[in-house]
């Protein structure tokens, strides 16, 4: 895929590179440490540039002809708050931009006090230019490629960080890079069509990752019929291409530890059914198993690291489609759990899936708990953007939890109400439940509501990721349509809860 930067990590007094990245403090101060000439030359320039070191501003300077480097880039680091783990990717982010296109970039990793940052900081730093890189350009043909030479993001050939404990820095990166592997593969799960990733084809990209040590299984369509998932099934069979369940299992803890669960939104592309959408940025809808993607994502981020943690990831995939053999609004289907569902809108599809999947996960499984991750409602974009993503739980601990999460991950959620009077929107005229609420009121609620009848009172959360997933606004450390979003959050929930030391 796209070219990424080579990371690596040398002593502090390192032989210096064409670029030389140096961090400054509040007003513009740099370390004391540094060679008297360039430390010279930073604090004039930044006076006269005015420069404050305010986060994330830069200071573009020529280096003088006596020091081993072409340009010094001066990197404002400071904030009235302590900086969380995000804060040092967007860093690293803004690195990988200020360097692109050139042959190296060696990085002062030092603090304006001179003191070397830890080796989390420079494994973080690491990872946000990793992040920042990565450019889904499969399909651009060489052509295409010169055409655009300017505006394409082009990574730097590699980026060496000056840091003080080189081992260190390098074990502290092994770990944050193998989630970032899981972050960019649910990006190019997402970024790909639906035209050569179809519920087969998926299926097979994540039988791949039983290299990396985690057990996939995949039901395909007569096993579901076994197991009576016959909501997943109805959303499947307006199109021509079967739909699989897959479980990967990823046994990093101990023997008699129950699990814990994710379990993604699949839809490999949502035309809505015969509840057509309409064809106004239709095409979005590859993105429709970003759900799905995030919970591979993570699977591989857990067997990557090697985590200590038993986890299992559910996913449902299929295609809504519509064909003469498709659902139609008013049929009843009876899902995996016996609930009978009145499908009176075949464009509120996400939920069918996820029901059966949910059942069957808590069934199979008795997980500590499960989380669900879906791009469910338009309904959430409309309550909170592209900034956050809806959180809706059973479980106040779960949600304080995934909120601390998010706020250290940066993938910030949001908590939303559930309760009986939402949950009374859903009340089916002819089955059990609908499979909307009736109206536009509480879209993104009465979708949860729906979700939480087939949880069995296991401690669940449910992200509704349609804002997060894709077509957010782009930032330091990414640069693509698809985020990734879920697979950081979800890493730092098993990484503060639920792994052994
Ligand atoms: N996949 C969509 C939700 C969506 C919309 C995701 C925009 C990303 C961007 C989902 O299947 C859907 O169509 N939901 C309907 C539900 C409605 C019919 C009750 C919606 O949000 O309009
Ligand atoms: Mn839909
Ligand atoms: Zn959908």
């Amino acid at each position: 895929m796209s070219s990424l930067p080579s990371i690596e990590f040398a002593p502090l007094d390192a032989a210096a590179a064409e670029v030389v990245v140096i961090f400054a403090g509040e007003d513009g101060k740099v370390a004391e440490t540094l060679a008297e000439p360039i430390r010279k030359l930073v604090e004039k320039a930044a006076k006269i540039a005015k420069f404050k070191g305010k986060s994330l501003s830069t200071l573009d300077l020529v280096a003088p002809a006596d020091v081993a480097a072409d340009r010094l880039i001066v990197v404002g680091t400071h904030a009235k708050e302590p900086a969380t783990g995000e804060d040092w990717l967007k860093l690293g982010g803004l690195i990988a931009s200020k360097t692109k296109g050139g042959e190296g970039a060696s990085v002062r990793c030092q603090s304006p006090e001179g003191e070397a940052l830890s080796p989390e900081i420079a494994a973080l730093l690491a990872t946000g230019a990793l992040l920042r890189s990565y450019d889904f350009d499969r399909y651009k043909t060489q052509g295409a490629k010169k055409d655009d030479e300017e505006t394409k993001p082009e990574s730097p050939g590699s980026i060496t960080l000056l840091v003080g404990d080189v081992e260190a820095a390098r074990r502290a990166f092994a770990i944050e890079e193998a989630v970032a592997k899981g972050t960019m593969l649910a990006r190019d799960l997402v970024n790909e069509p639906a035209n050569t990733l179809g519920p087969v084809e998926y299926a097979e990209r994540i039988q791949e990752l039983s290299a990396e040590g985690i057990d996939v299984e995949v039901l395909g369509e007569s096993e579901l019929r076994a197991l009576k998932m016959n909501a997943l099934l109805g959303v499947s069979q307006g199109s021509p291409r079967p739909p699989r369940l897959v479980i990967m299992r990823w046994n990093g803890g101990a023997d008699d530890e129950a699990p814990v669960a994710f379990v993604g939104k699949g839809v490999v592309f949502d035309t809505g059914g015969i509840s057509i959408k309409p064809a106004g940025s239709m095409d979005e809808m590859k993105g429709d198993m970003g759900g799905s993607a995030a919970v591979v994502g993570l699977m591989r981020a857990l067997a990557g690291r090697k985590a200590k943690v038993n986890a299992i990831g559910i996913v449902g995939l299929v295609e809504n489609a519509v064909d003469g053999n498709a659902q139609r609004p008013g049929d009843i289907v009876t899902a995996m759990s016996g609930t009978t569902i009145e499908v009176l809108n075949t464009d509120a599809e996400g939920r069918l899936v996820l029901a059966d999947a949910l059942w069957y996960c808590q069934e199979r499984f008795k997980p500590k708990f499960m989380v669900n991750l879906a791009t469910l409602t338009g309904a959430i974009i409309v309550a909170l953007g592209n900034h956050h993503a809806g959180l809706f739980s059973n479980n106040d601990e779960l949600a304080e939890r995934l909120l601390s999460a998010g706020k250290t991950s940066g993938e910030k959620v949001w908590r939303m109400p559930l309760g009986p009077e939402y949950d009374k929107m859903i009340e089916g005229k002819f089955a059990d439940i609908k499979n909307i609420g009736g109206g536009r009121a509480a879209g993104s609620i009465t979708a949860a509501q729906f979700l939480q009848r087939f949880v069995n009172d296991v401690p669940w959360a449910h992200l509704d990721i349609a804002g997060t997933a894709m077509g957010s606004p782009s930032n330091e450390y990414n640069q693509s349509w698809a985020s990734g979003f879920g697979v950081r959050l979800l890493n730092q929930l098993v990484v503060d809860h639920y792994q052994a030391a």
